[in-house]
């Protein structure tokens, strides 16, 4: 596809439908979905628990880019770019791990890096090398309530929105005292965007997640669910917990600002926990002195996504990587001082969303199956797709201004 055919794309799409077929299959889209939207925003790579002493790391990707999030020696969190200044290799593999020495040291040839980035060891180079100019690119870093955020962005955009509001919901389920207690990786052979409209829209809960909707009122439609809800914001305040919600969904486009959302939705009746039988599945967090029995989901940017309950959190990161492959990384988050077999079970803290989130890929991917076929048109979405519909209005708004602001003759850069 050339540049004017998406333009024109753009400008076809008609408003409350899905995506034509070329946004979910063609990589010259994709390469404009990288860099008009997933690059400029900064999305969660983690939780700062993961690597609490000096020289731990984990590695984080994004499309074809790899980034080492590392303990300093300072106790700060850095997001290195994990591309050798010499002659380009990845340093780091695998998942997660422990500098050794103190020192990020490249299999290539050896080059040897601090945990600062700097290079302090290249051997065999000519006396008019400066070691001073190959330190590792960064990203910058945020904490945030104990989320780590990074962004491609040279002109990253503003975070006040996102930390305020972050601290009025995962503040007040006391993630920046929490750690990960399990994760998963899922491997989903779809389009970025099939999974983030999934995530979306709870239209397909009822029929493809009954495990969810036996708990979580929101899989019904908003109008059967007022009673319910009202009842969950009772019990909340008689609690004293407050979790405002919050619509900045999207507000990011032109405006410079990080779009974020918080919404809070009640567990059914006598739940108050979202495990196999409604109990408590670790100790509270936060301010919770009992549980409310509500469920608080928020999101920072298009493919970072958070739920909290009373005694857990969990952490959605949709990991583009190519026109037709995603990854879902999936952690749970519990009190930074439960101990696993005492506090809580990983089966049982897990078993929701890995229940669900299997039936994910596994509608998304057969999702992806249909638009491939070019019998495939786009069709309405319903009332209770409204997230999506309104996911796919912004994308398409950050495509229109990624191409404003590029000379015609450039869209191929
Ligand atoms: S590419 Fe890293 S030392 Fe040569
Ligand atoms: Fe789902």
């Amino acid at each position: 596809m050339m540049a004017g055919d998406l333009a024109q794309r753009i400008r076809d799409r008609q408003p409350g439908r899905a995506l034509a077929r070329e946004f979910y299959t063609d990589p010259f889209i994709f390469q404009r979905d990288m860099q008009d939207m997933l690059l400029r925003h900064w999305f969660c790579a983690g939780h700062a628990s993961s690597i609490p002493n000096a020289g731990d790391y984990w590695l984080v990707d994004l499309g074809a880019e790899s980034v080492i999030i590392v303990r300093t020696q300072s106790g700060e969190v850095r997001a290195l770019l994990n591309v050798c200044r010499h002659r380009g290799s990845r340093i780091c593999s695998g998942r997660s791990g422990k500098v050794q020495s103190g020192r990020l040291t490249c299999p290539y040839h050896a080059w040897s890096y601090d945990l600062d980035g700097r290079l302090m060891v290249a051997r065999q180079m000519p006396d008019s090398f400066q070691r001073a100019e190959f330190t590792l690119k960064s990203l910058p870093v945020r904490i945030m309530e104990g989320l780590v955020f990074i962004t491609f962005a040279e002109e990253p955009l503003e975070l006040a929105g996102a930390a305020d509001a972050l601290a009025r919901s995962a503040g007040v389920h006391g993630w920046a005292s929490a750690k990960v207690a399990h994760r998963e990786m899922y491997s989903i052979k779809a389009n970025w965007k099939l999974a983030v409209e999934n995530y979306m829209e709870c239209y397909h809960c009822t029929p493809a997640h009954p495990e969810f909707a036996k708990r979580h009122v929101y899989a019904r439609p908003a109008q059967h669910n007022q009673e319910l809800e009202l009842a969950g914001r009772s019990r909340a305040a008689a609690l004293g917990i407050v979790v405002p919600d919050i619509d900045h969904y999207g507000c990011a486009a032109g405006a410079g600002r990080e779009s974020v959302a918080v919404m809070r939705s009640a567990l059914h009746d006598g739940m108050v926990s979202a495990t196999d039988d409604g109990r408590s599945v670790s100790r509270l967090m936060g301010s919770f002195s009992a549980s409310d029995g509500n469920s608080t989901y928020f999101d920072i940017g298009p493919i970072s996504d958070f739920l909290a309950y009373p005694d857990h959190g969990v952490i959605y990161r949709f990991i583009p990587r190519t026109v037709d492959h995603t990854e879902m990384e999936v952690m749970w988050l519990v009190h930074q001082d439960a101990v696993e077999g005492v506090d809580y079970d990983v089966g049982r803290l897990t078993w929701l969303w890995r229940t669900t989130s299997a039936e994910d890929k596994k509608i998304v991917e057969m999702n992806q199956a249909g638009v491939n076929s070019r019998f495939y048109c786009p069709g309405p979405y319903s009332l209770q797709e409204t997230y999506a519909g309104r996911f796919v209005d912004w994308y398409l708004q950050e495509l229109s201004r990624g191409a404003e602001g590029r000379a015609a003759g450039d869209w191929a850069s």
